[in-house]
C-alpha cells in the first residue's frame, strides 16, 4: 500500500475543510482526485506531504507516519504543489541541484540531466526559471518533484494553464511515470481523468462521495440518465418514441436519426428494436452514450 488514509479531519480555525476522510492508494496506480474548488484536495495533499498537519485521524506513506515519520516520508515522496512555487532568479540547473541537494541526491549532475531529458527541459535548459513559459515552469516543477526517485508522486493540478500541445506531452510523461510509481493527481479536466487515471476520487464538501476504478464508475448506475443514439429507415414520431419505457424525451437531431433521453437503470435499447419491430421500422443504427466523467462528477458533487 502506497498511501493510506484513515479518518482524516482537518479543521482551519471553525472551518472544517476534511471530514473523515478515509481511502488508499496501491502502488503503481495513477489516481485522480477530483473535486469542485474548496472541496479539500490540497489540503489533503499538503497532508500527505507533510506540509501541514491534521486535525484528527491518520495517515502513511509507504507505511511511514506522515507525523511520527515525517523524514521518511518526504524522502519517499515527489510533490508538485498547486501553484508551483519556484525561485525565479534561479537557472534551471542551479534549482535542481539546490532541491537534489536538499534530498542528498548522489550523482547530482548526471541526476539533473536525466530530469531536463526526461521533462522534456532540454532546449530551455540554460535559461532562469523566470523566463520560462508556464508549460515549461511546469516541467521545472515535475523534474523537481522527481529528482530524488520517490515512490509516491503527488501532483496538484499539474496540467492547469497548459496549452494542447504541452497537456499532451505532460500527460504522457505522468502515464510514463505512473507505470513505475503511484501517481495521486488532483485536476478538474475530465478527459485527463479519462486518459490517465485508473482509479478516481471524488471529493465533496471536505468528503469522499466516490472511490472507484475509472472505466466501473463510468458504468455504474449511480446516475441513470444516458442517451441512446437510433437511426430507422423511415420517419417516426416523438410521441410514439416517448411511449418506450424509459425515454423522457426525443430529439429527431438529423432525417429519420432520434437522441433519446434516458432514464432508467438497465440497457433498455431491446425495448428500442421492439418499438421498430411493432412499429414496421427497421433499425439502421442503435448506439448508447457511454455515461461521461463529467456527468457523474456534477451528478456527485451537486448535492
Ligand atoms: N490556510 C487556510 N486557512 C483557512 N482555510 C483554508 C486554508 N486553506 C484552505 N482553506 C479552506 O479549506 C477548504 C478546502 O480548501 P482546499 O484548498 O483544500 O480546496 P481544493 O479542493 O484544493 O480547491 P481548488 O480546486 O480550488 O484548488 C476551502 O474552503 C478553503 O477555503
Ligand atoms: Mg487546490
Amino acid at each position: 500500500m502506497s498511501i493510506k488514509v484513515e479518518n482524516i479531519t482537518k479543521l482551519y480555525g471553525e472551518q472544517k475543510a476534511l471530514n473523515n476522510v478515509s481511502f488508499e492508494v496501491n502502488s503503481a496506480e495513477i489516481v485522480g482526485f477530483l473535486g469542485p474548488n474548496g472541496a479539500g484536495k490540497s489540503t489533503m495533499m499538503k497532508i500527505l506531504t507533510c506540509f501541514i498537519p491534521q486535525t484528527e485521524g491518520k495517515a502513511f506513506v509507504c507505511g511511514y507516519d506522515v507525523n511520527e515519520e515525517s523524514l521518511e516520508v518526504r524522502k519517499n515522496v515527489g510533490y508538485l504543489p498547486e501553484h508551483n512555487p519556484l525561485y525565479l532568479d534561479m537557472y534551471i540547473k542551479e534549482y535542481l541541484e539546490f532541491i537534489g541537494g536538499l534530498h542528498h541526491v548522489k550523482n547530482i549532475k548526471q541526476r539533473i540531466a536525466e530530469m531536463i531529458e526526461i521533462t522534456g527541459l532540454q532546449a530551455e535548459q540554460k535559461k532562469k526559471i523566470g523566463a520560462l513559459s508556464k508549460g515549461y515552469r511546469q516541467r521545472v516543477g515535475l523534474a523537481q518533484a522527481l529528482i530524488h526517485d520517490p515512490k509516491v508522486l503527488i501532483l496538484d493540478e499539474p496540467t492547469t494553464g497548459l496549452d494542447p500541445n504541452q497537456l499532451a506531452e505532460i500527460r504522457n510523461l505522468i502515464i510514463n511515470i505512473g507505470k513505475e510509481k503511484t501517481v495521486m493527481l488532483s485536476t478538474h479536466i475530465m478527459q485527463e481523468v479519462e486518459a490517465m487515471c485508473n482509479r478516481v476520487i471524488i471529493i465533496n464538501k471536505g468528503e469522499i462521495v466516490a472511490n472507484d476504478n475509472t472505466q466501473t464508475l463510468q458504468h455504474s448506475q449511480e446516475n441513470n440518465q444516458y442517451i441512446i443514439t437510433v437511426e430507422f429507415d423511415k420517419a417516426s414520431s416523438k410521441s410514439a418514441l416517448k411511449n418506450i419505457q424509459g425515454v423522457i424525451d426525443a430529439k429527431n437531431t438529423k432525417d429519420n436519426i432520434w437522441q433519446l433521453e434516458v432514464s432508467s437503470s438497465s440497457d433498455i435499447r431491446p425495448l428500442v428494436f421492439q418499438f421498430a419491430v411493432n412499429s414496421g421500422l427497421a433499425v439502421l443504427m442503435l448506439n448508447k452514450e457511454e455515461q461521461k466523467l463529467e456527468d457523474i462528477f456534477k451528478h456527485l458533487t451537486k448535492k
